[in-house]
Parts: structure tokens; C-alpha cells; sequence
């Protein structure tokens, strides 16, 4: 493990560490796992911190804040609700950036990767398997208390009206934070990834207040890091706001 010699920690999410490395900025998260690594990602030690490589071209997350990302990001000690969560390969940064006071809930219908999301969470005390469906949130509730933020990477037609589904049920008040790593070829071709991300910007923006929005190519071509902090009127059809 060689340690690169400088780096910055992030304001808004502790966790998260910018290396310079010539022109470029690598980001690491510190980890709260345990080797072997998850996707291949290096690990490295960062002033006493251990860290792995968050890596632009396998974790949208990443791509997105490559890309000038300024929303809300995960924080150490909040909870998250995570929709698509696959083998972990994202999942598991997310659990790291919350720290392991932070809880990390992680959603995924196939039964093949929530398999091995289900051994990974054996190595990342943090991270808590769900197997179901995120377009039935009513089923897992009883398994989610109220959380800070909902992350959603679920490449599906719907999926903009599955985040806010979930954010409407889950998330504990206004304020909190929703993303969507939207994946425009999901959704049909009669108009081109710009109008897909228009109408969801729309649809979300009626209750979310949104951060601008990021482009992921050439990382993840045609997807963008959609969302921002939730408004009240997310919740108006639920019975009073949920306590913390
Ligand atoms: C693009 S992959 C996610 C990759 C992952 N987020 C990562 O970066 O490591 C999409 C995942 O969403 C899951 N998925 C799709 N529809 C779903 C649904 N309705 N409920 C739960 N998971 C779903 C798929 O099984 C797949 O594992």
C-alpha cells in the first residue's frame, strides 16, 4: 500500500478525501470495512486514516462529484436508504463516507448480487441488506427508520417516481436529501437524455429543491447525479411528519 503524500478532506462529508495527483484529484472514502477489496479498488493508508480508492468510472457517486457535484452528500452518524445497491460496489462507499456510528440501508431485488451484498455486509458492520423490491417501500418499513438521505441507482423506466416514493416515506423531514444517479437510456428513446433529465428535474423539483445537476460522461455515458434537499410538501400525504 503506498500512501500518496497530500491530501483534502472534504467539508460536507469528512470521510470523503481529494488527493491531488498532477492534474487530476483522486477521491478516497476512509474505510469502515475490512480487506479484501470490494471491486478490485486500491486501499491505501492516508495520514493514519485507511482509505480506498473511489473510483470515477465504477461508482456514479464518485463520477458525479468528479463532476462538480455540489448537493448534499452522506456524513458521518446519519442514516441512508440505498435503491439498487447490487453487489456493493457503491453501496459500500456510501457506508464508509457515514462512518461507523452512520447506518447505511441497502436495497436490492436479485437475489444473485444481494448475496453478495449480504457477505460483503459481514466485512461493513454499517451496512444493512434489504432484499426487495424499491417499488414496494411499504414492505421493508418495518426494516428503515427515518433517515437523512435516500440514494437511488436503479436504472428502471420509473425510477424517478420510485425515489420519491421512498424519500416520501422514509426520509425524516425537510431538509434531507434525495439523489437519483439517473440513467436516461433507461427511459425510453422517444426523447434524448436532455429531456429525459429535464422532466425529471421537473418531477423531482416539485418537492425537492434541487442542486444542479451533473453530467457523468464520459465516465457513465447518457446518466446524470440528479437531486438536492427535500421541501416540505414531499410529505404532505403522509400523517405529520415522522420523528427522528
Ligand atoms: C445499475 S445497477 C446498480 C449498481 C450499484 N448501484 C453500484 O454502483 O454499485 C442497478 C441495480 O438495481 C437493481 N434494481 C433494479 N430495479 C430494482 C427494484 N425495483 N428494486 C430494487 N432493486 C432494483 C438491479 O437488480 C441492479 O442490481
Amino acid at each position: 500500500m503506498r500512501a500518496p503524500r497530500r491530501f483534502r478532506a472534504d467539508r460536507a462529508s469528512p470521510r470523503l478525501l481529494r488527493v491531488p495527483v498532477g492534474e487530476r484529484t483522486e477521491l478516497w472514502t476512509e474505510t469502515v470495512g475490512a480487506l479484501p477489496p470490494v471491486y478490485g479498488e486500491r486501499w491505501s493508508e492516508l495520514a493514519g486514516r485507511l482509505c480506498r480508492a473511489f473510483d470515477p468510472i465504477r461508482a456514479k457517486l464518485a463520477a458525479g462529484i468528479v463532476r462538480g457535484w455540489e448537493g448534499p452528500l452522506p456524513s458521518p452518524g446519519q442514516r441512508w436508504l440505498y435503491l439498487g445497491a447490487a453487489t456493493g460496489t457503491t453501496a459500500s462507499h456510501l457506508a464508509d463516507l457515514l462512518g461507523p456510528s452512520g447506518r447505511l440501508y441497502a436495497v436490492e431485488r436479485s437475489v444473485r448480487p444481494f448475496a453478495r451484498l449480504t457477505e460483503l455486509s459481514e466485512r461493513w458492520p454499517n451496512l444493512l441488506p434489504i432484499l426487495a423490491d424499491a417499488r414496494e417501500p411499504r414492505r421493508y418499513s418495518h426494516l428503515v427508520p427515518p433517515v437523512d438521505g435516500v440514494y437511488a441507482d436503479i436504472a428502471q423506466p420509473d425510477q424517478v417516481e420510485i425515489v420519491r416514493a421512498n424519500a416520501a416515506l422514509f426520509l425524516g423531514g425537510s431538509g434531507a436529501a434525495v439523489l437519483l444517479a439517473l440513467k436516461t437510456a433507461s427511459m425510453g428513446r422517444a426523447i434524448g437524455p436532455a429531456g429525459h433529465l429535464a422532466r425529471a428535474e421537473d418531477e423531482l423539483g416539485r418537492t425537492v429543491d434541487l442542486a444542479a445537476s451533473v453530467k457523468l460522461d464520459p465516465f457513465h455515458r447518457a446518466h446524470y447525479l440528479v437531486g438536492g434537499s427535500a421541501r416540505a410538501e414531499l410529505f404532505e400525504d403522509r400523517p405529520g411528519a415522522r420523528p427522528r
